[in-house]
């Protein structure tokens, strides 16, 4: 029985036990087995989540890229690595092997040096699904500075947020992007961010659309010539096991967006973990994983979780949309994709195109898909199974979050036994605990609770860049001793956990985490608006879509709300990106307050949901009279 590769269900829980029972000795084989330390650890474990502090193979010695290229070197050099599908077909694929992979990383990194970036120094990369992506991530491990991936969707201003966050020295972007048939002008947003920006001295530009762009003399420089000159051999830095290797941020509830930090040693034994097992990953599979590498879906599972595998993952640029519904399906076509890993606000855009289109493709190769990023409804579910899978497929709904790294509850493919809507079981190593809202663990099965995590596990977040303070009060504050995760679960009479949601105030938008707090800001900035709640409600695409409640100052406006409509969702473009545009928004003469002044968020969600018939007790309201307003003028 290998601890390293699950293949069967008895072989599932007997492993788990021993992960659960000796989570060092368990963890340290792991690590021992498939892995190239330079040093090996002290200690496997060391944790109090009371500070909280955690740390996993304290005093070994590593370098992330050595794990990830070089170690294949010997036995799959010609291998693909990253396999470049660009955003039209027309355009030839790439194919990067193993060989030219380390070739170019090292190239780079040489580049990041030259231009002065250090061990230790934030990188801020802004740069779309194109190779360039992966290879300066990869670059910035193997000398040891901390890449802080943006999503190349965000705006100038939540762009210059993340920069400033971080004090990055460097910003890495590309003239401009392709998404589907329109072009974006990345360069001129860096340009705008960099204004309010006084940390970075340098930005490196990639070519990919081929326009003319402004480069600021002294600060902006090409890639194209710097790499050409630099040398292809980098010794890779020897880092420490709990040394940063990236920083990645989400929204929370209020305030700033997290800076996530996640270290070397641990996030890699657990994403290649959990790589090999949720995918099955065979040597000669082609694996393609449709989420940016802004998210953490595209750090752990296109770049890191496969690469140390020495895995084939595909990198798409495009959208599934462009030049029509059947890209995806040609793409699996084409590369005789074998696992894939989506997102269920894909499938649900996509099952909205019928079947038609998927019949002229041949989906034979596939035999795993994964969903990720929100709760898979039960219909998405099946037409996935049906049409995609063939249900020849198992689907692997898998729950994690930014914080965790990697994938922490999930079926495994051709060993669990598959439920729609349920993650399943959780994954090797991981303990979950529901709570109720007194604190007490609900034992047992059939319970629902908030979702918690006992026990660390080697890819747990070890911080928030520069402020453990919020990392402690908004993961291990709410239960003592627990990792909370700010969703919801049940767990049914056979075990299986299913995630009902998030408890905070955070919605998931097409899968895309939003914190409420930020875009009530954006709104706010208008002249005309005194104050505003957002709420989700249901989306038969996108899961949730948002709906803005906002109060209009008491100036006498006789502005033209579809005036000021578009003129809110173009700040909140602004501030945010367009993910975070309100698809409703209602005018209301005031917001139902409890007599803390604190908005109850709680009527709005019912009332955008349509349950105007269970709002519960209103009476504590401060203004009760203006919940009736608001149904009646309800969108
Ligand atoms: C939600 C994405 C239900 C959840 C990897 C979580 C899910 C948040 C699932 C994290 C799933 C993710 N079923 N909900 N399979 N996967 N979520 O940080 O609310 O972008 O807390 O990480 O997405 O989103 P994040």
């Amino acid at each position: 029985m290998s601890n390293y590769h699950i293949k069967h269900l008895e072989e599932y829980y007997q492993v788990y036990r021993k992960s659960i029972r000796e989570p060092e000795s368990f963890w340290e084989e792991i690590a021992e087995e498939h892995f190239l330390w330079r040093k090996k650890w002290d200690s496997v474990l060391d944790w109090d989540f009371s500070k909280p502090e955690i740390s996993w193979f304290k005093g070994a010695k590593l370098n992330i890229t050595e794990n990830c290229i070089d170690r294949h070197l010997t036995t799959r050099g010609d291998k693909t690595a990253i396999l470049f599908e660009p955003n039209h077909p027309d355009e030839v694929a790439e194919h990067i092997s193993y060989n030219e992979l380390y070739k170019r990383v090292n190239k780079f990194a040489n580049v990041l040096k030259e231009q002065g970036i250090k061990k230790g120094d934030r990188v801020c990369i802004y740069v779309p699904m194109i190779p360039e992506l992966a290879i300066s991530v990869l670059a910035c491990a193997r000398i040891g500075a901390i890449h802080s991936v943006v999503f190349a969707g965000f705006s100038a201003t939540a762009l210059a947020t993340r920069i400033n966050d971080s004090d990055c020295k460097m910003v890495i972007t590309s003239d401009g992007s392709f998404r589907g048939s329109k072009t974006i002008d990345l360069k001129g947003i860096v340009d705008e961010a960099l204004e309010s920006c006084s940390c970075v001295e340098t930005v490196l530009v990639a070519k990919r659309i081929n326009t003319e762009i402004y480069m600021k003399a002294g600060r902006d420089k090409w890639l194209a010539p710097l790499l050409e000159k630099a040398s292809d051999v980098c010794a890779p830095e020897i880092m420490n096991a709990e040394d940063p290797l990236f920083i990645l941020y989400t929204s929370g509830s209020t305030g700033m967006p997290k800076g996530m930090v996640h270290t070397t040693a641990g996030y890699m034994v657990y994403t290649a973990y959990t790589f090999k097992n949720a995918f099955q990953y065979k040597e000669n599979d082609v694996y393609w994983c449709t989420a940016d590498i802004g998210w953490i879906t595209g750090h752990s599972y296109i770049v890191y979780g496969p690469l140390a595998n020495g895995a084939t993952t595909v990198m798409f640029e495009g959208v599934p949309s462009y030049p029509d519904y059947g890209r995806f399906w040609d793409i699996v076509q084409k590369h005789k994709v074998n696992q894939f890993y989506t997102a269920p606000t894909a499938i649900r855009a996509l099952a909205k195109q019928g079947t038609d289109v998927i019949e002229h493709y041949d989906l034979s190769s596939l035999k795993v898909l994964g969903s990720v990023g929100e709760p898979i409804n039960e219909e998405a579910w099946h037409w996935y199974n049906e049409n995609i899978g063939k249900k020849k497929s198992p689907i692997i709904d898998s729950w994690w979050q930014t914080e965790t790294g990697g994938i922490m509850i999930s079926p495994i493919p051709y060993v669990t036994p598959t439920k729609p809507t349920y993650a399943t079981l959780p994954f090797i190593g991981i303990q979950p605990a529901l709570m109720d809202e007194n604190g007490n663990e609900l034992k047992g099965n059939q319970v629902e609770g908030r979702l918690c995590i006992k026990f660390p596990w080697p890819s747990i977040a070890r911080t928030i860049w520069g402020n453990h303070q919020r990392y402690k009060e908004t993961y291990f504050s709410a239960f003592d001793n627990k990792y909370f995760t700010g969703d919801g679960a049940l767990r049914d009479e056979v075990g299986y956990y299913r995630i009902t949601g998030r408890v905070d105030d955070v919605i998931i938008v097409s899968g895309h985490n939003l914190g409420t707090a930020p875009i009530e800001d954006a709104i706010n900035e208008h002249p005309a608006v005194a104050e505003s709640a957002i709420v989700g409600f249901p989306h038969d695409i996108k899961g949730s879509a948002l709906y803005g409640y906002i109060t209009l100052k008491d100036t006498g406006e006789t502005r033209n709300h579809d005036n000021l409509r578009t003129e809110i969702n173009q700040l909140i473009t602004d501030r945010i990106g367009p993910i975070a545009k309100l698809d409703k928004m209602q005018f209301t003469n005031g917001l139902p307050k409890t007599r803390s002044g604190k908005i109850m968020r709680r009527i709005l969600r019912k009332i955008a949901s349509n349950e105007t018939d269970s709002l519960g007790d209103t009476s504590t309201l401060l203004n009760q009279e203006v919940v009736q307003d608001i149904i009646d003028n309800a969108l």
